[in-house]
């Protein structure tokens, strides 16, 4: 019978900020397509969610986690590692923070932890994978960016540094360990109703503007990141190095 190249049966996957929103979407996705996922997040739920995982009989742990604090990073890694013996062929770099001001009032200790999170953590993160994945001879790092990589957004100067920042580090890490057998993407969710944009959602003003430019007529869903996700941690997209795909429902093409 020939294989389906997205069947990730036998594959370890690690994904972080899975406790609700677009990593759980992705966590389940993954899940799905028979992968053992292990959710990382700074919120305890996330112990229930990969329970509610299990209870489907899929295979999920979760693991606790604040991915600002260096030290924590340093002891998940060691965690991780022990867990699955080496053996790590997907991570899914997901955990972010948006916090809003006008640039011009950007506090820094808000853009240190922004950056620390949404730019930092990802590269240190994608750099232990690869480490890892370079004994394997095989891997699959996906970093999750934004429509706001390409497409700035207002009072989210830090939020956009680090999204453009992370589609540049995909692809400046493609062009190194793509010959190894890795191969390092993004994703680009466009606007998606998570808890991240409560503050966009319940501004009727900025909400219209932003739905109408919006070329599918709705804001995405978490279940609309895991066929994305699928995809780029499978066989199937072995070839495909250095891309950033986006699932925003046709916005940036606008
Ligand atoms: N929702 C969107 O419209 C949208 C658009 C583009 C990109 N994104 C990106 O997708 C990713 C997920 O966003 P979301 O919409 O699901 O947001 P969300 O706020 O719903 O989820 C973020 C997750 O990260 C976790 N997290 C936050 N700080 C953490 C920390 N210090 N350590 C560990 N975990 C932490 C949270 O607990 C939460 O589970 C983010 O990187 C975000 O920037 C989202």
């Amino acid at each position: 019978m020939k294989r389906n190249p997205f069947d990730l049966t036998g594959k370890n996957a690690v994904i972080t900020g899975s406790s609700q929103g677009l990593g759980w979407g992705m966590a389940k996705g993954l899940a799905e397509a028979g992968a053992f996922v292990i959710l990382v997040d700074i919120n305890p739920k996330v112990v229930e969610k990969a329970e509610e995982l299990r209870e489907q009989g899929l295979q999920a742990e979760a693991i606790i986690c604040d991915l600002l604090d260096r030290l924590k990073r340093s002891e998940l890694k060691k965690t991780i590692e022990k867990r699955l013996e080496g053996k790590l062929d997907i991570i899914v770099n997901n955990a972010g923070i948006q916090i809003r001001y006008p640039a011009l009032e950007f506090p820094m200790e808000d853009w240190d932890k922004v950056i620390e999170l949404n730019l930092t953590s990802v590269f240190d993160l994608a750099q232990w994978a690869g480490n890892l994945m370079v004994k394997l001879g095989k891997g699959k790092i996906i970093n999750i960016a934004s429509v706001n990589s390409i497409a700035a957004g207002i009072n989210t100067v830090a939020y956009c540094s680090a999204k453009g920042a992370v589609m540049q580090m995909t692809k400046t890490m493609a062009n190194e360990l793509s010959s190894l057998g890795i191969n390092v993407n993004c994703i680009a969710p466009g606007y998606m109703a998570t808890p991240i944009n409560t503050a966009l959602v319940n501004d009727e003003a900025r909400f219209a503007e932003l739905s109408q430019r919006i070329p599918a007529k709705r804001w995405g869903q978490p279940q609309d990141m895991a066929g994305a996700v699928v995809y780029l941690a499978s066989d199937a997209s072995d070839y495909v190095c250095g891309v950033m795909l986006p699932v925003d429902g046709g916005y940036l093409s606008r």
